[in-house]
């Protein structure tokens, strides 16, 4: 239960570093279809605002406490944040695509562990996130193509 609590704990600071970055390229996308990814840069950023929530709330659950703290989550995660200026829309696919596949990898190891200790509720709510995770990586690999 320790490792799975580090790495949730390590999810928390990864989503809430990643409601920044999508800021930044909700904000900062230009281009001729930028009111489109605008707004599909802020459905991500809800998407992971719930999540970001939702996994702190799993971990009190489970007796733990969630990191709470910005300086905390820059210290805990993994996620590089990205310089202010303009961002050209295949760029901004990129960066949320990698983003979402290292969530998706995070997730997924975290799900094994918990399915190991019998953990269902906690593999139940991994297993929706990593399903949202796969219909936006193809949602891009196809913006891409
Ligand atoms: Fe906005």
């Amino acid at each position: 239960m320790e490792k799975q609590m580090k790495l949730m704990n390590q999810l928390v600071a990864d989503l809430a570093v990643n409601f920044v970055k999508f800021h930044n390229l909700h904000w900062n996308v230009v281009g001729e279809r930028f009111k489109e990814v605008h707004e599909y840069a802020e459905e991500l950023y809800d998407m992971i605002n719930e999540q970001y929530d939702e996994v702190a709330e799993r971990m009190k659950m489970l007796g733990s406490f969630p990191a709470a703290q910005l300086k905390t989550y820059l210290e805990l995660s993994n996620v590089e944040e990205i310089e202010d200026r303009d961002y050209q829309i295949p760029e901004v696919f990129k960066i949320l695509k990698e983003e979402l596949e290292k969530l998706r990898d995070l997730g997924t190891e975290i799900r094994t562990l918990a399915d190991d200790s019998g953990d269902f509720a906690t593999v139940a709510m991994l297993e929706d996130m990593i399903i949202a995770y796969d219909k936006e990586i193809w949602f891009m690999e196809q913006a891409l193509k």
